[in-house]
């Protein structure tokens, strides 16, 4: 081998070396900031963005939508889906922020403004997106009812809160042929006895409000204390209304107010869960502050 070609490749080795000891350095040290409150910088946020919307786009490529995509029972169905397991991240028409849309990061698009390409939101819903909030919902869902979300997703934009809620309440709710998990959807309206605590976790205006089903509360409140502080049930809401409530570091949060049912539920339907307006029992859930 003529030495100036292994001079150059002894270089190129030394360097590559020196670069991954620089890297490791900079792992080790901990320099990096982890956490999801700390932006990324500009080139880092743009190669991520290209390595996500090429990864995305070639894969949505070799996917064939369903010719009967924009089917009225197919957006029916996804829509039941869609608030029981998207709103709290991806939002509904007239809905302000909730903890986790405004904690993630990245942020999860509000997809009640952003349209998404059918075939691309079926391949990110079905297999989700690494290192960010989005999971992969094909571990639990069949490809049909994938698609029935994503033809949901491409009438979402268009919707009134008030459309939003009927839809959604003529759904036959969070059904995916099996795997669902069951905060949301308690077919037989039984009580629920699963005890799930929701403190500081926030998931938007469907988070049962029920007082049988468990919910944290700070260590010595008594058990009937929604009987006292709130005794009444507000009047019937309209759809365009929110309740606020006001954290201790003074930030306000708003939800919609869930629209009492135009019409009697079908019986396949789970009872549309009747928010409290009072600030005590707001939407079922406390923060320990
Ligand atoms: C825990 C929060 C969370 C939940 C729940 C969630 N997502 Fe996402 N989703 C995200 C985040 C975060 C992103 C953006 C990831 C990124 O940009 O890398 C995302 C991205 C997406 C995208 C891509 C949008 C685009 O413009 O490319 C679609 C479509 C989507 N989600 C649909 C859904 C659907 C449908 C559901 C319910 C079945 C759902 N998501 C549930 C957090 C969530």
């Amino acid at each position: 081998m003529p030495s100036v070609t292994r001079h150059s490749l002894i270089t190129v080795a030394v360097l590559a070396v020196a670069a991954l000891v620089i890297i490791g350095v900079f792992i080790w040290s901990g320099v990096y900031n982890i956490g999801a409150d700390d932006t990324h910088t500009r080139p880092v946020h743009s190669v991520l963005q290209a390595l996500r919307e090429r990864s995305i786009a070639v894969r949505a490529d070799q996917l064939q939508p369903p010719p009967d995509l924009l089917d009225a029972d197919r957006i029916r169905q996804g829509a039941g889906n869609y608030d029981a397991m998207c709103m709290g991240c991806h939002l509904a028409p007239g809905m302000a922020g909730t903890e986790l849309s405004k904690g993630l990061y990245p942020a999860p698009p509000n997809l009640t403004t952003d349209t998404v390409d059918a075939a691309e939101a079926f391949w990110v819903i079905k297999h989700g997106i690494k290192a960010s909030g989005m999971p992969a919902w094909g571990k639990s869902m069949d490809d049909e009812y994938i698609w029935n979300m994503a033809a949901f997703l491409q009438r979402l934009p268009e919707l009134s809160a008030g459309q939003y809620e009927t839809l959604v309440a003529r759904s036959g709710g969070h059904d995916h042929g099996g795997g669902e998990t069951q905060p949301h959807g308690h077919d037989e309206g039984a009580p629920s006895d699963d005890s799930e605590t929701h403190a500081g976790m926030e998931m938007g205006p469907n988070e049962k409000t029920d007082e049988s089903t468990g919910h944290a509360h700070p260590p010595g409140t008594p058990a009937d204390h929604h009987d006292s502080a709130a005794p009444a049930k507000p009047a019937p809401a309209s759809a365009s209304e929110t309740v606020e409530h006001r954290h201790a570091d003074g930030t306000v949060e708003s939800h919609p107010v869930e629209p009492q049912p135009v019409e009697p539920q079908p019986a396949t339907t789970p009872a549309a869960p009747k928010p409290d307006a009072t600030p005590e029992s707001d939407d079922g859930h406390q923060h320990q502050h």
